[in-house]
């Protein structure tokens, strides 16, 4: 088994936690992409009755295209469920994600979620969070925010798209900030959000209610 095929393995488990009547968000890139595709077979062919909030405009795209009824927050403020991929796991389940750029409203919909559900695969299970934390900033500020980072501890790097800057969603840029292995990923959240200018970072703390990580055994379920 490749990991697309853990990939799938998870993202389709975790859209049999949803039922009928669930407010769900729909968070983004490849492993909640099969979560995406399967609740939308599940609409089309057994009468899954859903309002799916996308965390993004491709995820908003495919659900679309899914067949996934739409909503948004300022419709629904209470979700059921929100289910997410993430880009590294600890045993805390504290997450880092934003690998896509997709963090900030990943988070907001998230945190309007009675259950976070995390889908990955066995490759993003660590023992400490120690990838580039991404942090979205508006563009005024990112002179300030590089130097900011710097200050405490971490090496900032630019996240670019090409020759250009990488543009979120929100249509600010995306800083990605290396601390090396973060000892308190709580702390650091907090920490990196005081800065003037931040948005919001990709540090996802205290949030996930369980993880459905695919692995050659199976679909393995982590939870506190
Ligand atoms: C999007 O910005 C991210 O937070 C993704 O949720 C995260 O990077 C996981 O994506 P994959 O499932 O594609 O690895």
């Amino acid at each position: 088994m490749n990991q697309e095929e853990f990939k799938k393995m998870c993202g389709e488990a975790a859209a049999r936690e949803v039922a009928s009547g669930d407010i769900v968000g729909l968070g983004t890139g490849s492993t909640v992409y099969y979560t995406i595709k399967y609740l939308g077979e599940l609409t089309r062919e057994e009468g899954l009755g859903i309002i799916g909030i996308p965390t993004s405009k491709a995820t908003e795209k495919i659900a679309r295209e899914s067949g996934i009824q739409l909503g948004t927050l300022e419709e629904y403020q209470e979700l059921d469920i929100a289910i997410d991929g993430a880009d590294q796991v600890d045993p805390g389940l504290n997450l880092i994600k934003g690998g896509g750029g997709a963090h900030v409203r990943e988070k907001i919909v998230a945190s309007a979620a009675e259950r976070f559900i995390v889908v990955a695969d066995e490759t993003k299970v660590v023992k400490e969070l120690n990838m580039a934390v991404p942090v979205e900033i508006l563009p005024f500020a990112l002179g300030l925010a590089m130097k900011k980072l710097s200050e405490i501890g971490a090496t900032p790097f630019l996240r670019l798209a090409g020759s250009n800057y990488f543009i979120t969603d929100n249509k600010n840029y995306v800083i990605d900030a290396d601390f090396g292995a973060l000892s308190d990923p709580q702390k650091m959240e907090h920490e990196i959000n005081k800065i003037p200018g931040v948005v919001d970072n990709g540090i996802f703390s205290d949030m996930t209610s369980e993880v459905l990580v695919g692995t050659s055994y199976g679909v393995k379920t982590l939870k506190l």
